[in-house]
């Protein structure tokens, strides 16, 4: 199971200046912001899944989803929660949340290669209870709601990258999200490519901030930063 560090593939955030931030071109976008590179991604990973039962690749490593439970924990999140992994690639996710007692679990994913590997990932751990879907979270109004609890690890920064749509891909998504979260529901978002503070401006409508979850941290020239990071928000009214 191959891991991808905390600072991986298109996790290069080169704005630093006080006006690029929570600009709409805040990066260059990349093919990790396209459908295309998912699918073929993901089918390749799906090939190796059956020849050898390597799920692929686990982002920001498999630290990211332990302190996510670790919080789930601490916030009392219930068992019974209904929760959304939106973007779920291999559907590890889902398997770390069922394996932790979730049972009320739903992924989804706009590439049909990624719904079949997460299938097949589920059902080789027996969970076949969890619901998986190939859905555009960006066209998922109506179809997704009543979740307790909405997980991203990476989707929102390839939805960011999109050549074709950054702009409005990014209002869409918080749209997406305000419908599918219950009032007073949580979103937990890891993310290599936006800063705490642009986070805080892309959800300081309808959110309300929780917490920063501790990610690991380095040190250059004098100054300390984090390549990932993990916050908590509440949707609120
Ligand atoms: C960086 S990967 C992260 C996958 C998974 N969350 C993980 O942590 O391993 C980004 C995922 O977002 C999915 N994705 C990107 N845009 C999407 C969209 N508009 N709707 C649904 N899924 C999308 C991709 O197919 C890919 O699985």
């Amino acid at each position: 199971m191959a891991e991808a560090g905390e600072s991986s593939h298109g996790c290069e955030n080169s704005s630093d200046s006080e006006e690029d931030r929570c600009s709409d071109n805040d990066f260059e976008t990349s093919k990790l912001g396209t459908r295309e590179y998912w699918e073929e991604t993901y089918q390749k990973e799906l090939d190796t899944f059956t020849d050898i039962g390597d799920v692929g690749e686990i982002w920001f490593g498999e630290e990211s989803m332990s302190r996510v439970l670790r919080w789930m924990d601490k916030a009392k999140i219930p068992e019974s929660a209904a929760i959304l992994d939106i973007g779920t690639g291999n559907g590890a996710f889902l398997v770390e949340l069922a394996n932790h007692g979730y049972r009320n679990l739903t992924g989804i994913d706009y590439s049909p290669a990624s719904i079949q590997l997460a299938r097949q990932v589920l059902q080789a751990e027996d969970l076949t209870d969890v619901t998986v879907k190939e859905m555009d979270f960006l066209n998922s109004q109506g179809k997704l709601k009543g979740f307790d609890v909405c997980i991203d690890k990476g989707t929102f920064d390839a939805i960011s990258l999109n050549p074709d749509n950054t702009k409005e891909g990014k209002k869409l998504y918080v749209q997406a999200l305000k419908a599918a979260l219950k009032d007073n529901g949580f979103f937990s978002i890891t993310s290599c490519n936006w800063t705490k503070e642009q986070l805080l401006e892309r959800f300081g409508e309808g959110f309300e901030f929780v917490q920063e979850l501790p990610t690991p941290s380095f040190k250059f020239g004098g100054k300390t930063g984090n390549s990932v990071t993990a916050l908590i928000f509440k949707r609120v009214h």
